[in-house]
């Protein structure tokens, strides 16, 4: 099949993207492997970050400085200050489409106290917020005319001479391997907090997919080293205690019920005080007992029923034990300000995206937003590039190789348990390439995802059927992991300092004289990656030479196997 442009992911910044080109005139397909509701975007309840009250109270300045100042470096103020601009805009404009946010007596917009913000400004539905902007988008997008491929798992890129001709694509209802081809192709399919299983308030379907992808296309990376953990993770499951419950006034306490911390503080910051109470020996609760119980019924429904269908636990009476876990990553697929990336014709938006606004650490209810602002920028950027453009041809080989990986899984002799190596890995980078990493700590992780990769091709299924295969799926997403995982463990060695979410406890300060700079990584042929720190100022040529500038081998491709 041919399209204009084809939008793979199916959360905020994907169907804003898809509208958006669509209004523009293309013909446009989204792509979505599963449920759009189990996207991050659908998880994010919390709120939307918008200036809407300019009495004197707030400001877009405000909201911009803000989102610098938890940064911690390293953004693109440009285009922070366009988004903070665009916010009320895109708030109204969801509001148009029938977005209903809960509003005040006087029927103004309610909002609702962030980490990091210095003034109220998140906009909020109960605490579904995510779940309820996709229902709508969905619906809206429906309405276009837009076309939706349910149950496909992208695969690949698919080049031309340099340029897009379309991707590589699993029907997962019967497991055949086909080429779709596009014009101009946006990638919106999140980021790879699911990478991180057991530690996560991700789906393990999270697994970078997108990233990944481009990444083996020769697309540039950025930041892979930054991933976020949200504070407040049921520590019964990993199900995401929405910043919501701290923002309505929620307190954190230990055992003893003694606050330790405060509880809005950014989510970096936060995250590590939880952690380090937690290896002292103390357990960690949300106390939401002191709130008045109609509060909790409107404003925090969702996070009552997680409490008690996730631990059987009543808010209103007891209290509720949770941890960290990770939940957003702020690297991925490197795009200029009109969410181009370095391949033409291939666009980026949302969790996928490296767009600068988040710098190395983001606020929370901020990614809602920029998937909404950057959505929006991407579908039109992409409608425009697809206008009087001819397809480019597809090669047979790289559907043909596809093909082959895809059946050798399903038909090879199974030699390992999927579900054992997904959750290992999860367990290794947690402990190793978390919220608290060194040197020696991401050695290890490296040479357990080095053994990952020599052994996955013995992964196949075990179950051989080919209609709706979970375990085909679920292995070639572990192949993605395994280079996500490569490459933010490859990136997050190489960055010795502390900053953001990224804390080295051998570097434990920031150093502005040499890691001031994003850091970028490429694959060079289908042997080295190569990483690189821009604008690094004051680096002497040695030095970076020495540093910087690593060729890694890389130690497996499809179709090939190592030994540990
Ligand atoms: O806590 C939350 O509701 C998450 C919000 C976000 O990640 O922006």
């Amino acid at each position: 099949m041919l399209y204009d442009v084809i939008v793979v992911g199916s959360g905020i910044a994907g169907l804003h993207a898809a509208l958006h080109a669509r209004k523009k005139g293309a013909r446009v397909a989204v792509l979505t492997k599963s449920n759009p509701l189990r996207s991050n975007s659908a998880v994010a309840s919390g709120g939307i970050n918008a200036v809407i009250n300019l009495s004197g109270y707030d400001s877009y300045e405000r909201h911009a400085t803000d989102t610098i100042a938890g940064s911690d470096g390293i953004v693109n103020r440009q285009n922070i200050i366009k988004m903070c601009q665009e916010a009320p805009a895109i708030i109204e404009e969801l509001q148009q489409m029938g977005v209903a946010f809960d509003t005040n007596e006087d029927n103004t917009i309610a909002q609702r106290p962030f980490g990091g913000a210095s003034a109220v400004r998140t906009c909020y539905i109960a605490d579904r917020t995510g779940s309820a902007i996709v229902m709508r988008l969905l619906q809206e997008c429906r309405k276009e005319g837009i076309i939706f491929l349910t149950n496909h798992q992208m695969l690949n890129i698919v080049t031309y001479k340099g340029g897009l001709s379309g991707i590589t694509v699993l029907r997962r209802s019967d497991s055949h391997v086909t080429a779709l081809g596009c014009k101009s192709l946006v990638l919106a399919g999140g980021g790879f907090a699911g990478i991180f299983r057991g530690h996560t308030t991700n789906p393990q379907e999270s697994s970078g997919d997108t990233i990944a992808a481009a990444f083996r296309a020769g697309v540039r990376l950025s930041n892979m080293e930054f991933v976020q953990f949200h504070p407040t993770a049921l520590k019964t499951n990993g199900s995401l205690i929405s910043e919501a419950s701290r923002g309505e006034g929620a307190y954190l306490v230990d055992e003893s019920g003694e606050r330790f911390t405060d509880e809005l503080q950014t989510r970096d910051k936060l995250t590590r005080a939880i952690l380090q109470h937690i290896q002292k020996g103390h357990r960690v609760y949300l106390d939401f007992r002191h709130l008045d119980p109609e509060l909790i019924d409107t404003k925090l429904p969702s996070t009552c029923k997680i409490a008690l269908t996730g631990a059987g636990v009543d808010i209103k009476k007891e209290l509720l034990e949770i941890t960290p876990a990770a939940h957003y990553t702020i690297g991925g697929i490197w795009t200029r300000s009109d969410t181009s990336t370095t391949l033409p014709g291939l666009f980026a938006c949302g969790e996928c995206a490296v767009t600068g606004v988040h710098g190395a650490n983001r606020l929370g209810g901020n990614s809602l937003l920029e998937g909404a602002y950057f959505g929006r920028i991407a579908g039109s950027e992409a409608a425009l590039y697809a206008v009087d453009r001819d397809y480019n041809p597809v090669d047979f080989m790289d559907v043909e190789r596809d093909m082959q990986l895809v059946n050798g899984i399903l038909e090879g002799e199974n030699r390992y348990n999927i579900n054992a190596m997904r959750s290992n890995l999860g367990e290794a980078l947690f402990k190793n390439a978390g919220a608290f990493r060194s040197e020696a700590s991401l050695l290890e992780a490296d040479d357990y995802i080095r053994y990952l990769r020599g052994v996955k091709h013995g992964l196949c299924c075990v179950n051989k059927e080919r209609e709706n295969n979970v375990e085909l799926s679920s292995i070639l997403e572990f192949y993605n992991a395994l280079q996500i995982a490569e490459a933010m463990v490859v990136s997050a060695k190489q960055r010795k300092e502390s900053r953001g979410v990224h804390y080295r406890s051998d570097y434990p300060r920031r150093d502005d004289t040499y890691y001031n700079a994003a850091s970028y990584i490429v694959k060079m042929g289908s042997v080295y990656m190569k990483l690189s720190f821009e604008n690094a100022a004051k680096i002497d040529l040695g030095y970076r030479i020495r540093k910087f500038f690593i060729l890694i081998k890389e130690r497996s491709r499809y179709g090939k196997s190592y030994a540990a």
